[in-house]
This record gives C-alpha cells, structure tokens and sequence, in this order.
C-alpha cells in the first residue's frame, strides 16, 4: 500500500531510537509533503512526494491531502477487564466524596472485585473487547492490561485469561500485568501476610506456569500497600521473571517510586504528588514515568510535574488508565490534550510521551511507537488539520479519520 500527499508523517524517529529523554522530547521530527510505502504488514520506505520513485507511484493508493500520518497511540497502563461501570460513584464524587471516602464506603476496587467476581470469562471478554475496539478506532495500536479487580486466585487468573484472549484475538500488541496487589480483599484486611502469601504462593506460580503475564504491579500507596509489602511482592515476581510497573505516589508520596527503582521496574505510574527526593531517586535508573492525566482530571487531584520530570531528564509516557474508578475513559487523544493543557507540555512532547515513549513502557519500542524504516505500520491517517498541534489543541474533537494495523486499514 502507498500513501501520497501526506501533509505531515510524524514521528519519525531513528529505529534504534527505544526511549526519548528530557529535553529530546520536544523534538518531534515530522517530514511534509510525503509518501509512505507499506508492505505487508511492515514500513518499507518513505520520503518526500517530489523525490517519489516512479516504480512507487504504481501501487495502490491512498490519497491523503491536508492529512498527517501518526504512529498508533502506545497506551502503556489501563484496566479494562471490568464487569461493570461505577457511576454510582460519580454522584458521590461530584458532592465532595474523595477516593478514599468512596472506597471506605464500600465502593472503589472492592466494589468492582465483587462485580467481576461474579462475571463470567466470556462476559468479562464480551465487555472488555467492546471497549478495546472503541480504544483502537481511537487510534490506540498497542496497549497494556492489568489484572486487579480478581482478588482471588480464581477470578485474577479469569481476568488475566481474558487479557490473553484479547492478546490473541485483536491485531494490536496486548501486554498483561499481574495487579493482585490492588487491595486487601476484606477478609485479609487485618491480616496483610495472609493475602501477601496467597499472591505469593498460590497465584505466582500458577501465573507463570500458564504465562500469563508479562509484568508485576502493586498499588503502593496509604491504606493499599505499604514500601515494605511492595518490596515482597516485586521481589518474589522477579523470582518469575515479572518485571515491575507500579502504580507510585497517586495520592501521596508514598515511597512506591524508590521502591520500584530499587526493583527495577521498567515504569513507576501516576506520580501525581511528587517531591525533588522523588525526582533525584529516578535520575541514573532506565525506569519510565508513565502520567496519567485523565486520572487526574476525573478524581480532581493534582496533575504530575511533568514540566519537572522532563526538566530533569527523565523519560516520560502517557496512557490513559482507562478503569471503572478513576478514569473511565481511555481516549489517547484527550491524554495528550490534557497533558498540554494541564501539564502544560508541548504538543511534541505530548506525542513522543504517547507513543515512543508509551511503546518503551511496554518494551516494544523496536517494533511500535515511531514510524521508521522497518517498524510495524500501525498508523493512524488523521482528519485535514492545519498543524501537528491540531490534534491536542482541538480537543475532544475527533479528528483520526482512517485506523492502520499491520499495514492494513482496520475497520473493526
Ligand atoms: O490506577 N489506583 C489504583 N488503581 C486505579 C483505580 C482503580 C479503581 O478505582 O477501580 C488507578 O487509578
Ligand atoms: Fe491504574
């Protein structure tokens, strides 16, 4: 397949270019005036339409004037296997509830652990391949999933079955986290070692030998996991081969940063409260901050320092974390809006964090998140836009037009 007259083809960084750091994120190189050559499923060639080959021009077409080519949106932390939506929640919320209050008062994650644990495997997929599908057509090509809302052995080994259903049944990259340590089911509530040994001895192993997951998550946070249970948890999934991505510092500094860079953890994510500590522990580690506006736009807390994440050389994804509780919606393109209006980074900033950098989240960067010679052409065709920066600065507005995975145009 041949792509003409793109107006702008973004992203185009070197293809040993995994991670994007600091200050290099506001580069954001973008060729005008292109063509681009698909084959298979592959990024064969690009350049510019005046310098076109003749044998190219002979392809089937696609004309795109006034139109910019993005790589697919990497998003590198969601929760979508959930059975049930909680907007019973939003009510209390919007009266002044905070996340907390609301999960004291029987909602939050063990709500929606009773729910899913009453779902079936073939509802759970049912529900969590509709909201994929929406998540695609919105120009997301690759994407994380966590398990967490199971609690038991049982329903976090139904849930991470669903995710690999998804993995096998959509054509975009699937990885899966191993998030039991979401929080202390009620019955464990007074006895912390107990449910620390049942992720430890009854779940791992069964994960592993089925291969379940690819990473390990902890909530470490007040009234969740404490630094010291973290440590446990990431350290016996190391045992297992799970590396860590954790969920650090959302409502508090927590010490879940330090303690996922001690453990090597490929991602430590939200980070909404964070302090010069926090920031000095990333600094000589390769763990990714993953930020999550939406999150902080729905719960009305903090948004991350990203300006002073970013200023301190570190390298820095966005992902949704779509999810029944703190973020029900998983729009890559709101993600990047926000993150410029809120955060207050550059469009091009915002774009490499939301797709080289959301791809490095998920170590698969050498294949996904940038368009380069060679890597998987997942590809999103926007709408005509003016500029690059179009994109964030119209939001909400739909503006991705024609869906590209593995070479193909991906209708659902
Ligand atoms: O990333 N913070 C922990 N987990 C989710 C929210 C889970 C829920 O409320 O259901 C998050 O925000
Ligand atoms: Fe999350």
């Amino acid at each position: 397949m041949l792509i003409v007259n793109i107006k702008g083809l973004v992203g185009l960084h070197p293809k040993d270019k995994l991670v994007i750091r600091g200050n290099e994120m506001a580069s954001l190189p973008v060729l005008e005036n292109a063509w681009l050559l698909i084959e298979n499923d592959l990024i064969k060639d690009f350049g510019r339409m005046d310098e076109m080959p003749p044998a190219v021009s002979s392809l089937p077409t696609i004309d795109v004037q006034e139109k910019y080519v993005f790589p697919s949106w990497c998003d590198s932390h969601t929760h979508i296997v959930f059975a049930a939506s909680r907007e019973e929640e939003f009510a209390m919320k919007i009266e002044g509830k905070s996340y907390e209050e609301i999960a004291a008062a029987g909602g939050g994650i063990l709500n929606s652990a009773r729910k899913l644990q009453q779902a079936t495997e073939d509802e759970l997929f049912k529900r969590a391949s509709n909201r994929l599908q929406q998540m695609i057509m919105m120009g997301t090509g690759a994407i994380e999933i966590k398990s967490g809302y199971g609690l038991t052995v049982e329903s976090e080994l139904k849930m991470l079955r669903v995710i690999r259903r998804l993995k096998q049944q959509f054509p975009i990259p699937v990885k899966a986290t191993f998030l039991a340590a979401h929080a202390y089911p009620a019955e464990y509530k007074e006895n912390h070692q107990g449910y620390i040994d049942l992720i430890i001895n009854e779940m791992l192993p069964q994960i592993a030998a089925g291969k379940l997951a690819d990473y390990i998550d902890v909530f470490c946070e007040k009234g969740f996991f404490s630094v010291e249970e973290t440590d446990l948890i990431l350290q016996a999934g190391a045992k297992y081969g799970l590396k860590p991505k954790i969920h650090a510092n959302q409502l508090s500094v927590s010490g879940g940063v330090e303690v996922g860079v001690k453990n090597d953890a490929v991602s430590v994510d939200h980070l909404e409260e964070t302090d010069e500590n926090v920031i000095n522990s990333l600094k000589n580690s390769d763990t990714i901050v993953t930020l999550l506006p939406s999150c902080s736009f729905y719960l009305g807390i903090p948004f991350a320092n990203a300006k002073g994440l970013i200023a301190a050389d570190l390298p820095v994804a966005l992902a949704t974390d779509y999810n029944p509780g703190s973020t029900p919606s998983g729009n890559m393109n709101f993600v990047v809006s926000l993150a410029c209006i809120k955060m207050k980074i550059l469009p091009e900033q915002a774009i490499n964090a939301a797709t080289i950098n959301g791809a490095a989240a998920m170590e698969i960067s050498e294949d996904f998140g940038s368009i380069a010679i060679g890597k998987k052409a997942n590809l999103f065709i926007t709408k005509p836009m003016s500029s690059v920066a179009y994109l964030p600065y119209s939001f909400g507005q739909p503006q991705i037009e024609t869906v590209i995975l593995n070479g193909k145009i991906y209708n659902g």
